[in-house]
């Protein structure tokens, strides 16, 4: 039996009599009790990857097994094993939380018991005592998504397929979201996660891959993404361009590349934003000048597909001059 939780091999998935190539040659080992993100903007093949792993679709060629069983060969064992829950919310809006919990146990073939007993559980770990029989078109956004993965919990599953579990949620159901999936993993569940956010990943995985158009354009640890990635801004406001130049002055070494002094602003690319803010802050406030302004500003993912692929995450227009999606379309028309 394999020690990863899903070890998926060369996948390839085409819709469309090859039109399409959702995924294109995709190697994932996804290692048990801890989160292991999937990133990717829109289109990337992230839930064509969660339908294949969770035996909805199946691969067009490569292969893949799921806590041991091959989701071609053993797709009742590997259902049995997984919970999948995502962004398109599962829940019946004309049943309370509590009957939809019930409804998945008594699908799944629970003994009645258990099942309300887990659904009372799951329904107080996730903060929906109150509302348990409310029906859930009453629900809020978070609370729906928080039913939906109590859902994807009700048998226990080993392993969970969470399908941009926050994308459209308010900044705070988000945060709630990342905590409950922290607990669970603190717990000893295993999750495969996709998102479009470099900082739910970097929040919550430890291990990465980012998807663009099908392929891997890069893989590791969040930390080593970024550091590919010419890591944190640190930006410096000051009243006006005497101070900037004699603060970006005072502030030499404090990153290995020079200065961008833009006017009264003044940029170093840093590799530890926190200590590089409060070294700047030392230096700044030791000789007596006052800063209007101190920004750190991670890499979005916006940063990382420009500097991976020379492309915005968002599709590249029509008239892109870049090669990446040249060579994609005329490959394309070739198949
Ligand atoms: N059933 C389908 N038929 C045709 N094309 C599909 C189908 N499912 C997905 N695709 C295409 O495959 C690509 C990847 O889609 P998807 O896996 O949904 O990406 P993501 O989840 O990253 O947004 C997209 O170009 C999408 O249009
Ligand atoms: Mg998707």
């Amino acid at each position: 039996m394999s020690e990863f939780a899903v070890e998926a091999l060369n996948i390839v998935r085409t819709f469309k009599d090859n039109e399409v190539r959702a995924l294109d040659d995709v190697t994932l080992h996804v290692p048990a009790r801890e989160v292991f993100g999937l990133l990717g903007p829109n289109g990337s093949g992230k839930t064509t990857m969660i339908r294949i792993l969770s035996t909805i679709l199946s691969p067009t060629s490569g292969s893949a097994t799921v806590n041991g069983f091959d989701v071609v060969k053993h797709p009742d064992e590997v259902r049995r094993s997984i919970g999948l829950a995502g962004q398109y919310a599962t829940v019946d809006e004309n049943l309370t939380g509590f009957e939809n919990l019930r409804m998945i146990g008594s699908l799944n073939h629970l003994e009645k018991k258990f099942v309300v007993n887990r659904s009372r559980e799951l329904l107080e770990q996730f903060g929906l005592t109150d509302a348990a029989n409310r029906i859930a078109k009453t629900y809020s956004g978070g609370m729906r998504r928080r039913l939906d993965l109590a859902a994807a919990l009700v048998a226990n599953p080993p392993l969970l397929f969470l399908d941009e579990p926050t994308t459209g949620l308010d900044p705070q159901s988000r945060q709630d979201l990342w905590a409950i999936i922290e607990t669970l993993v603190e717990g000893g569940t295993s999750v495969l996660l996709t998102t479009q956010y470099l900082e739910e990943a970097d929040r919550l995985c430890k291990q990465l891959v980012v998807l663009d158009h099908g392929k891997i354009i890069a893989e590791g640890t969040s930390q080593e993404l970024k550091t590919r990635l010419g890591n944190t801004v640190l930006s410096l406001s000051f009243a006006n361009t005497a101070d900037a130049s004699h603060g970006a002055a005072l502030l030499d070494g404090i990153s290995s590349k020079p200065a961008n002094v833009d006017g009264t602003v003044v940029e170093f690319t840093v590799e530890r934003g926190p200590s590089a803010a409060a070294d700047a802050l030392r230096r700044i406030d030791a000789a007596g000048i006052t800063l209007t302004g101190l920004t750190l500003r991670e890499p979005s993912l916006d940063d990382v597909f420009l500097n991976l692929t020379g492309h915005k995450a968002e599709d590249a227009p029509s008239g892109a001059i870049d090669d990446a999606p040249k060579s994609r379309r005329a490959r394309k028309a070739r198949s």
